[in-house]
């Protein structure tokens, strides 16, 4: 029996659910690219953009998923050969670093592990030791994807400070920005980028990048440059060379409309429906984890991330779960990835969701685990219920 008909939810970690109203504003003749709205519509991303970083520094968009916006952000400030250290916490910033070999640079992995944020203290111990201050550049992610780890970015920059290291920071923050706060200037964080399809609620397709003055000042001598990322094409007074030729027009009304829906709701309260999600999912979580076979991934509960909740399944088929909770009731949860493949699920509470949407897809969760015998604590979703109604 299935009970699948009806509005499906899409509950994975990106892309997320895209908003009718972004939807729509893409659903439009094409324009021209050289006069009329796209031209304002540029100029209101690249200064939003500026908001959602918190920084007074250069903003760039490219028509490109996130690997764009990695390219863009080492080969626009380095050199061939350049040390750089990649900091674990999971897949991405690996995976950053993989992408940073194959442009020319020599990667470094401070290792950490998948369930638990970086360690300041680390991070200073290995910088304190480049007495000759090889590393050129710092790559983190605030949020993992794959491990659901959050990383306190601000933290980071005080052990680089303690250390005296003059190393670049650069911060990926696309499975965070516009779910948490992320204050780029404050940190001290010298690049930074993210990408259209999760808590910025569109399809994906585009990607962003924000440079502070240090890394402005490393660009003027960086070797590594490539034509389509170029920070200084893309300053050129012409509205194509901010996107290196044809702007993605379509993708770039959505994106205008989803900043408007998020500063409508404004920025802090974005942070706090995430908040209050994330922690309702953890309740349920927590709940389920008592009798033995549901288990949180990150076990530092202060690094777990607001938007993604990693679950690893140490009994019963993760596999059966997720296709119970999408054939039977209708929403699709994320599989787990990387060396988690095969082990979980991942619960994505990011972009444009709701309490509706995340107590429905805790619900099927639940069922799915009591249909398929999978040992857990029952009652997950009411804990989720009453968290929210204390916290309202
Ligand atoms: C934290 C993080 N960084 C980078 C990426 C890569 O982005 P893309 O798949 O858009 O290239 C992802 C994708 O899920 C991600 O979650």
């Amino acid at each position: 029996m299935s009970l699948r008909y009806g509005k499906e939810f899409l509950m994975i970690p990106g892309p997320t659910n895209v908003p009718d109203e972004v939807l729509r504003a893409m659903h439009r003749p094409a324009v021209d690219i050289y006069e009329g709205p796209l031209l304002e519509t540029t100029d209101f991303c690249l200064k939003s953009l500026r908001k959602l970083f918190q920084t007074e520094g250069k903003t760039y968009i490219y028509a490109a998923n996130g690997h764009g916006a990695w390219d863009s952000a080492v080969c626009n400030t380095l050199n061939r050969g350049d040390k750089i250290l990649v900091l674990e916490s999971g897949r991405f910033a690996l995976g950053w670093g993989e992408a940073s070999a194959i442009a020319g640079l020599d990667v470094e992995i401070l290792p950490g592990g998948w369930d638990r944020g970086v360690d300041p203290a680390k991070l200073e111990a290995r910088l304190r030791e480049d007495k000759a201050h090889e590393i050129a550049a710092i790559l983190v992610v605030q949020v993992d994807t794959a491990s659901g780890v959050w990383n306190d970015i601000a933290a980071l920059r005080r052990a680089i400070d303690a250390a005296g290291h003059p190393a670049l920071y650069m911060v990926d923050t696309i499975a965070s920005l516009g779910c948490m706060p992320f204050e780029m200037d404050a940190w001290g964080v010298d690049v930074a980028l993210t990408g259209s399809q999760k808590g910025l609620m569109c399809p994906p397709g585009l990607s962003f990048v924000a440079a502070g003055p240090k890394a402005d000042k490393a660009h003027e001598t960086a070797d590594l440059r490539t034509n389509y990322t170029d920070w200084t094409f893309r300053q050129g007074a012409e509205h194509y060379q901010k996107y290196c030729g044809t702007p993605p027009e379509h993708l770039l009304f959505g994106f205008r409309k989803a900043l408007e829906l998020l500063f409508d709701e404004g920025l802090e309260q974005v942070w706090q429906r995430h908040a209050l999600l994330g922690e309702a999912t953890r309740r349920a979580v927590e709940t389920w984890s008592s009798a033995g076979a549901v288990q949180f991934n990150v076990a530092d509960s202060a690094a777990r991330s607001n938007s993604v909740t990693v679950v690893r399944l140490n009994s019963g088929d993760a596999s059966a779960l997720r296709t119970f909770t999408k054939e039977v009731c209708g929403v699709t949860v994320g599989g787990t990835i990387g060396e988690l493949s095969g082990q979980g699920i991942r619960i994505a509470h990011m972009g444009h969701v709701n309490a509706v949407m995340l107590l429905g897809t805790l619900s099927a969760i639940e069922l799915g685990l009591k249909q398929l015998d999978i040992p857990h604590g029952t009652g997950g979703t009411q804990a989720a219920i009453d968290y929210l109604a204390e916290a309202l």
